[in-house]
């Protein structure tokens, strides 16, 4: 494996009393921060992002953007990204490590200019589909080839001049339409794309705060003009990770008495979804919102309200889509049949989650079933067991906090370091935690 250091086990102690926690640390949001890492190289000023998601993938990110020719001062909690005049060939490849982010939108960002780039990644990435990105782009002129015909990385970019499209996605995946949004500001003239529903939008909203000309309409399509010059430089405090605070809002719901807030975190719609479900299944939520620039962003409180309830989860799968896997252990303690549909995206992502969160259901001993795009869960009651990761930092997590109520050993946790690197230091404010 080559982004995570170690194969790690982990082993967590049930919680013996009830717990009210704020948390003022959960990780900066992991979108924002690889897009403002990226986008920075758009403008010739100098972008400052406070609180940058320190973690293996925005790392690898920031790295890249460095082979790209960017200067990269980091002071603390703050980086300064200095833009290169134009960017630089790279002498190497560009390692994203475990990030399907990272590579699909340098995908759309290199495609557009001058030069040869090769992106690659860990094994798992490497596994992944990219064609969902290299199809469209290929069709807009962009010249991209890997094993598998451009489906998996390594992936030889080389970059050039793109054409204007006109694309109706048929998938809701933010990753595609960033890339191709990136693609469009090179194009030769005003390209418009649109999506069967709407994917987190955090590309849409920096760019357009960068002063990109980038427009949605009522009806799905999103507009965007070629950059004629270089964009204004990023000013950005990143926000806490709504899917990271997730694990937590998690582990508030399903421990009897328990509640807790989570600082500072975006409260962007298309974020929040699994917060709004965990609401429906009874725990009890508030939003503070008390700031909005380049997204909304406050505080939200989850508290325990007696014992959840079983819910059908089948609609905006695209917002709560990361979340599910921790969801999964919210339904697994509920009162009844859950159900997620519609939600095959979940395979091919940093592991087949619906394979890797199954197994370890049956595994700590409640009933499912699977379907292609999703799968059921019958709440019961949990026992220790030990359980595998397959390398995916959500699996890791969400079976930690299933821990809570039951004691677990969770094997191959060096994966949470891609976006969470304080979880367990966090965690261990909840029960014992052995790392
Ligand atoms: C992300 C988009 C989502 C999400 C991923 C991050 C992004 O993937 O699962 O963790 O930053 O754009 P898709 O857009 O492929 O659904």
């Amino acid at each position: 494996m080559s982004g995570h250091a170690a194969i790690k086990t982990v082993t967590i102690d049930p919680v013996d009393a009830p717990f009210a926690l704020t948390l003022h640390d959960v990780a900066p949001d992991k979108s924002i921060s690889h897009r403002a890492a990226m986008f920075a190289l758009l403008s010739d000023h100098p972008s400052r992002i406070r609180n940058f998601l320190l973690g293996e993938d925005t790392l690898n990110t920031l790295r890249i953007v460095e082979q790209l020719g960017a200067t990269v001062v980091r002071d603390d909690g703050e980086i300064t990204v200095v833009p290169p005049e134009t960017l630089r060939e790279p002498d190497d490849v560009l390692d994203c490590g475990n990030a399907g982010t990272g590579m699909r939108l340098f995908c759309g960002l290199l495609s557009g200019i001058e030069g040869s780039f090769v992106l690659t990644g860990d094994r798992y990435l490497r596994g992944r589909p990219m064609n969902r990105v290299v199809a469209p782009l290929r069709s807009v002129g962009a010249r991209i080839d890997g094993r598998e015909s451009g489906n998996l990385a390594p992936l030889h970019i080389r970059g050039g001049s793109l054409k204007a499209f006109v694309y109706e996605s048929p998938i809701n995946s933010a990753q595609v339409k960033s890339a191709l949004i990136l693609a469009a500001l090179r194009g030769s003239g005003v390209s418009r794309y649109r999506e069967l529903s709407l994917s987190r939008d955090h590309t849409e909203r920096m760019l357009r705060g960068m002063g990109a000309d980038i427009r949605t309409a009522e009806d799905g399509w999103i507009e965007i003009v070629p950059m004629a010059a270089p964009l204004e430089p990023l000013d950005i405090a990143i926000p806490a990770d709504p899917s990271s605070g997730f694990f937590f809002a998690v582990a508030a719901a399903i421990v009897p008495g328990s509640e807790v807030t989570i600082r500072n975190v975006s409260l962007n719609p298309a974020r929040i979804e699994a917060y709004r479900i965990l609401e429906q299944m009874g725990a009890r939520l508030e939003y503070i919102e008390y700031e909005s620039r380049y997204e909304p962003v406050g505080d939200i409180h989850i508290a325990y309200a007696g014992k959840l309830q079983a819910v059908e989860v089948s609609e905006n799968i695209a917002w709560l889509i990361d979340e599910l896997p921790a969801l999964a252990i919210a339904m697994a303690v509920a009162e009844g049949r859950s159900t997620v549909r519609n939600a095959a995206e979940l395979r091919v992502k940093e592991s087949d989650r619906i394979a890797s969160v199954l197994q370890g259901l049956n595994q700590v001993g409640i009933e499912t079933e699977e379907f292609p795009d999703g799968y059921a869960v019958i709440g019961g009651s949990m026992h220790a067991a030990t359980v595998d990761s397959y390398g995916d930092h959500r699996v890791a997590m969400s079976f930690s906090v299933a821990g809570l109520m039951c004691g677990m050993e969770v094997s191959d946790t060096a994966c949470v370091d891609t976006s969470f690197p304080n979880f367990y230091s966090l965690l261990g404010q909840i029960t014992k935690v052995h790392l």
